[in-house]
């Protein structure tokens, strides 16, 4: 019987002999028959060979691909489980992996549709095939459907399926700014001219606009964009919110200036940084086309912009990493730099936890913590964490 939902995805169980066993693709109240796949000496992971009983939880996947391809783990989970679920991961992973105290309840925002919310996404072709990879394998899961992108998106899918480009390789589709959708070769190729400095770069696809409240973020194909395209603004107005103004704002790994063009409005001066070239060069047209030469774009990786940071220190560092999280000698770094408050945007709530450990053993303490359920259908969760310095150690758990 599948007890509750782990962080990664998989349903958590115990056997008879007391050993935790983990299995993809199931949920709460579950009765199942299972099949051990690996043995393991402190845990087991099985798959489903017969579904006994559904739990309360369980329903029909939207997508005829479910359960074969590796997008989505949850799409037979009901949507306001999995929205409790992860708050329950965030929560657990703040608190056992962080060792932080809370200052309540951790909230959850939800899509404001479980489908159809994916303005972004990459597409594999492979011998005149279309799709994904297969879940836990480097192999194509071949469909014309995918029904977590946007409309627009899952129709360009329709139409590459049905006359597939002759060349193998990515391609990424994405919403234009006016709703329609563009699709765009990714291959090495087209990487390699984008990347060659000064090379024209109409091959790699003009950039695609995102529209947050007022800002316009154009985003060339291959730099990272927030994908829930029905949470763009959300998400910006809570960290915008977090932020608060004032003379100074450092932000890491800011890419194409999703967050940066509002810190911009609202702090005298901000210090953007970012390593990706192709990011930079997005960045600092938005800055120009929306007039704000009050931004400074520093291209380097965010953990030597710290130990390089001379004078003043920000009031407020606003950072989104990747899923690896600062990690803790960038954490140790921005403890150095002595802001008054940290925004931390997280994709992965043990980095999170992590990093937070270190902020909080500094006398950091956590203020605000909200989960973005930017991935519906998936066990992914975005976080935004507000910690505050000064907190005396009030934030760590005796
Ligand atoms: C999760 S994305 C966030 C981007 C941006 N804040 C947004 O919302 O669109 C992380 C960004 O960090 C950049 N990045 C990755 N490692 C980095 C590093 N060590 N230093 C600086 N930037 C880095 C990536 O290129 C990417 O643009």
């Amino acid at each position: 019987v599948i007890e509750r939902l782990a962080a990664g995805g998989d349903g958590v169980a115990h056997a008879a002999d007391g050993r935790v066993v983990f299995v993809p693709f199931s949920a709460p109240g579950d009765r199942l028959r299972v099949r051990a796949v690996g043995p393991g000496a402190r845990f087991l992971r099985a798959r489903i060979v017969a579904l006994l009983a559904p739990g309360p939880a369980r329903t029909e996947p939207a997508c005829p691909v479910f359960g074969r391809c590796g997008g989505c783990d949850w799409q037979h989970v009901a949507y306001a489980a999995q929205l409790e679920t992860k708050r329950e991961i965030l929560r657990d992973a703040l608190l056992r992996l962080g060792r932080v105290t809370l200052p309540g309840d951790v909230s959850i925002v939800p899509s404001p549709s479980p489908y159809g919310y994916r303005g972004r996404a990459r597409v594999r072709v492979e011998r005149g095939r279309v799709g994904f990879r297969l879940a836990g394998s480097r192999a194509l899961c071949a469909t014309s459907r995918c029904p977590v992108l946007a409309p627009a998106l899952e129709a360009a899918l329709a139409d590459l399926a049905a006359r597939p480009p002759g060349d193998d390789g990515e391609w990424e589709l994405a919403l234009a700014a006016d709703g329609a959708a563009r699709a765009t070769p990714l291959g090495a190729r087209e990487r390699a001219r984008r990347s060659r400095p000064g090379a024209p770069r109409a091959g790699a696809g003009a950039p695609l606009e995102q529209r947050v409240g007022e800002d316009r973020i154009g985003i060339t194909p291959g730099v990272f964009a927030q994908a829930n395209a029905l949470l763009w603004e959300p998400l910006a107005e809570a960290v915008h919110t977090a932020a608060g103004g004032g003379a100074l704002a450092l932000e890491l790994f800011a890419g194409a200036g999703f967050f940066t063009l509002g810190l911009a409005r609202r702090f005298a001066r901000v210090v953007a940084v970012e390593s990706d070239a192709a990011a930079v060069r997005d960045l600092a047209r938005n800055l120009r086309d929306a007039g704000r030469p009050n931004v400074e774009v520093r291209r380097e990786p965010a953990e030597r912009a710290l130990e390089r940071w001379r004078g003043t220190p920000p009031s407020v560092v606003v950072l989104d990493p990747p899923r690896g999280g600062l990690g803790a000698a960038g954490a140790r770094a921005l403890v150095r730099l002595g802001a008054g408050r940290v925004v931390h945007v997280s994709c992965d709530p043990a980095t999170l936890a992590r990093d937070a450990a270190v902020l909080t053993e500094a006398g950091y303490a956590v203020t605000s913590l909200r989960a973005f359920d930017l991935f519906p259908q998936t066990a992914h969760v975005e976080a935004v964490m507000v910690m505050e310095r000064g907190g005396g150690g009030v934030g760590r758990v005796a």
